[in-house]
């Protein structure tokens, strides 16, 4: 990961600009791998240029899609011929990187093609959970080594799948992912219970391919084997990326900013409910159906005398659709008054870092209490301005580097963020575009 180091002075104005952010990283990496496993030819526009989905782009290649540009579509623009659920098998283990989302979705996705595969990543990977999908994927009949604890690399012999119940003791869209992904190769029924509704991207892209995912008793069913066919796929704005803009403009005085073609679908923006929870000021406009997700904008308006947050509780049936927004959040209730207590969120010990232990030491760092528990955090808010934060060090995680930037707007000096070049896993221009907002 990058050690380099990015000076953030305070805001000395509101941040003002209407933008729109890359695409969404969920979604790009089920348009690419899905449709890089399905029968036929898409494409698939308005890509994010992040590493997590380059390494989804390089692995599904690997497995025998043919992945081509396609700048007249523009930029980020790939047409994919997909392999129709027969991958070549890859003399190399396949390296995803810093991503959870690619070796999880592979994992599942591969396990029943009858071809030995091996899954490896970058050091952060290797120390996530991985018997989380390893343990089901065996109930199927896949034949998996992990490593010690059930972390990477995965290594999987040739098997063959056979439909199975499973019952999700973790709210991880991922798992349920995988495991769906794994039933388009097994025979019989596959059937997936969730403990909480997560993320649904990988639903309604199946389901956009034809597949027939069908609920039965509260469970997500699948008829094995089937192959998805191919379908264009335009990835709307990341709004996970956006979240780092809007709480930006929540906490500097005199802001107007307006995000537009985000994804707004309710399992992705339970952020902007819990900020508004907070006393902020939000609008949310929906302006289209992209590819079955829903689009719009997202504005906020802070005016001169600035917005007065307040302390919340964020309990678990909060917590699946706003995990990935929990850091940024967590900056949103260090400014505010009052206490914010974040429970039932134990999954984010288990992110690209521990991001419990990450937000408390990034937020520590601005003067800021916060008392750790093994699944949440208490935050103390600081009410007004932050104490200065001479040096950030985010432990190499995107979206604590991406919260520590926000956190120094509010700062009384410039804040040095070392390692500031792991931005690049979601949001390569994310530096750029703040600046950018600056009045
Ligand atoms: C993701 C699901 C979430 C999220 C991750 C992306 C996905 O992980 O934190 O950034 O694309 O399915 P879990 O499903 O493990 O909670």
């Amino acid at each position: 990961m990058s050690s380099d180091v990015v000076s953030i002075p305070p805001a000395a104005g509101g941040l003002s600009g209407s933008l729109r952010v890359p695409g969404d990283k969920s979604i790009a990496h089920r348009a690419v791998m899905f449709n890089g496993f399905g029968q036929g030819t898409a494409l698939v526009t308005g890509l994010p240029a992040g590493l997590d989905v380059n390494s989804t782009i390089v692995a599904t290649r690997k497995l025998g899609a043919v992945i081509e540009a396609a700048p007249q579509q523009g930029v980020r623009a790939l047409r994919i011929r997909g392999c129709a659920m027969k991958p070549t098998r890859p003399i190399d283990p396949i390296d995803c990187g810093n991503s959870g989302t690619t070796m999880r979705l592979l994992a599942g996705l591969l396990s029943g093609c009858g071809i030995a595969f091996e899954l490896t990543g970058d050091a952060s990977l290797r120390r996530r959970p991985m018997g989380r999908i390893a343990i089901p994927l065996r109930e199927m009949g896949a034949v998996i080594v992990t490593a010690p604890k059930g972390r990477a690399p995965l290594r999987v012999r040739r098997s063959s799948l056979r439909g199975t119940q499973h019952l999700l003791p973790v709210a991880s869209a991922q798992v349920k992912s995988a495991l769906l992904l794994a039933g388009l190769s097994a025979h019989g029924r596959t059937c997936v219970t969730e403990s909480a509704a997560t993320r649904d991207h990988t639903e309604l892209l199946l389901r956009a391919m034809g597949v027939d995912l069908h609920e039965q008793g509260g469970a997500l069913c699948i008829d094995g084997p089937v192959v998805p066919q191919c379908v264009d796929v335009e990835v709307p704005g990341d709004p996970s990326s956006a979240a780092f803009f809007l709480v930006a403009a929540v906490l500097v005085a005199g802001s107007d900013i307006r995000i537009d073609g985000v994804c707004l679908n309710p399992t992705r923006i339970g952020f902007v409910h819990l900020l508004k929870r907070m006393g902020a000021k939000i609008e949310i406009e929906t302006t289209g159906v992209c590819g079955g997700e829903a689009v719009g904008s997202l504005r906020v308006v802070t005016p001169r005398t600035g917005t007065k947050l307040c302390g919340i509780e964020i309990s678990d049936a909060d917590v699946p659709a706003a995990i990935d927004e929990l850091p940024i959040l967590a900056v949103a209730a260090a400014a505010a008054s009052g206490r914010t207590v974040i429970s039932g969120a134990a999954e984010l010990r288990v992110k690209e870092s521990d991001r419990i232990a990450s937000v408390a030491r990034l937020l520590a760092g601005f003067g800021v209490s916060v008392q750790e528990q093994p699944d949440g955090m208490t935050i103390h808010g600081a009410g007004g301005a932050f104490r200065g934060a001479a040096d950030s060090d985010p432990a190499g995680d995107h979206r604590i580097v991406m919260a520590a930037a926000v956190a120094a707007l509010r700062a009384p000096a410039a804040v040095r963020i070392r390692g500031a070049g792991a931005a690049a896993v979601s949001y390569p221009e994310f530096f750029d575009t703040l600046e950018g907002l600056r009045t």
